[in-house]
């Protein structure tokens, strides 16, 4: 993975070439983090069976895998090496499928399909699918602790986890969704929507570039900088995530569509309609970019997600 696009550091790059350069290195990044989170999960069949095979239906589903993605191109402006990062990568993507998993139970949004299979509670219940949640949490913080405890820079590992922690908890993922369930069915001002969205879906985003340059050594304004472009794509990714429950497809998204119609859920589409969403995200993208800027073309694989995460389809 650290051999990847190293001579078009520094470059002046088109946006289809950090196209390119970006899908080697998603490649790359997916590969290694799929297997580190294949060794970190129990096999299915060690007990308790059910639970683990839970577990592992909804970690290997397909994801976009965007968190660690954005953890790995972060980190890679200081650090060539990525390969220790892996279990803080793995980490953000337990705790995402945790939430994933939480959200489509009926108490949620009571949705049937996630990265085009059944979702967890379908095949395996309500309960052990609250508890696949539960446990791909903690082994989560499994990986971050253990991590701090054996790799070089156990103070960088251990303030990543707090970061981690702190956007997964009451006032990051968790507090959001419980913000987005009491909005279902009542209006909203849009500054509260926006809040609601930061929260339930920017934070974590912001942790995974936060993470990224706490990782690899950045230095404090860097770090806050690189948190602000994780914050502000990570508003962006929601309201696309708004968008394309409006305009996308079961094939495309591989959970069905019009889940926030739905449940009359306010969204930035039901606030700004279709076109004005569009240009919200188009808008963060643009923000986000700037503050890139410093960066340079190290930050190319940054970029480009930026990019991908308003252009997506899926
Ligand atoms: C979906 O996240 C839920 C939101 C936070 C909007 P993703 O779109 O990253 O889902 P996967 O991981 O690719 O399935
Ligand atoms: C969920 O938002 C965000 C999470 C923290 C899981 P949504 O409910 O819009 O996500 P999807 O559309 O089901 O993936
Ligand atoms: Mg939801
Ligand atoms: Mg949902
Ligand atoms: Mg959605």
């Amino acid at each position: 993975m650290d051999e990847v696009d190293r001579d078009t550091r520094g470059a002046v790059t088109t946006l289809s070439a950090d196209r390119a350069s970006l899908d080697e290195f998603a490649q790359h990044a997916r590969e290694a983090v799929d297997g580190w989170l294949d060794r970190a999960l129990p096999p299915a069949a060690s007990e308790p069976a059910t639970l683990h095979s839970a577990m592992r239906h909804s970690v290997f589903a397909g994801g976009k895998r965007i968190r660690p993605l954005l953890l790995l191109a972060t980190a890679e402006i200081f650090e060539d090496d990525l390969e220790p990062l892996l279990p803080a990568a793995a980490a953000l993507e337990l705790i995402h499928t945790y939430s994933l998993i939480h959200d489509d139970l009926p108490a949620f949004d009571d949705d049937d399909l996630r990265r085009g299979r059944p979702t967890c509670h379908k095949l395996f219940g309500d309960a052990v699918a609250i508890l696949a949640g539960d446990a791909l949490q903690t082994l989560a913080f499994e990986q971050l602790t253990c991590a701090a405890a054996a790799l070089e820079h156990p103070r960088r590992w251990l303030a990543a986890s707090a970061a981690i922690a702190r956007a997964a908890g009451s006032i990051g993922m968790c507090g959001g969704q419980c913000l987005d369930i009491e909005a279902s069915g009542r209006a909203l001002e849009f500054e509260d929507l926006r809040s609601v969205h930061a929260a339930k879906t920017g934070a974590l985003l912001a942790a995974s570039t936060e993470a990224g340059a706490l990782l690899a050594g950045a230095d404090a304004d860097a770090t806050a900088r690189l948190a602000g472009f994780g914050r502000t794509v990570g508003l962006a990714f929601q309201v696309v995530d708004d968008l394309l429950d409006v305009e996308g497809t079961l094939e495309e998204l591989g959970k069905p569509p019009g889940s926030d119609s739905g449940r009359d859920q306010p969204t930035f589409v039901t606030h700004l309609g279709l076109d004005g969403a569009r240009r919200e995200a188009e808008d963060l993208r643009d923000q986000a970019l700037e503050l890139l800027a410093p960066f340079g073309g190290a930050a190319q694989h940054l970029h480009a997600l930026a990019n991908l995460i308003v252009e997506r389809r899926a």
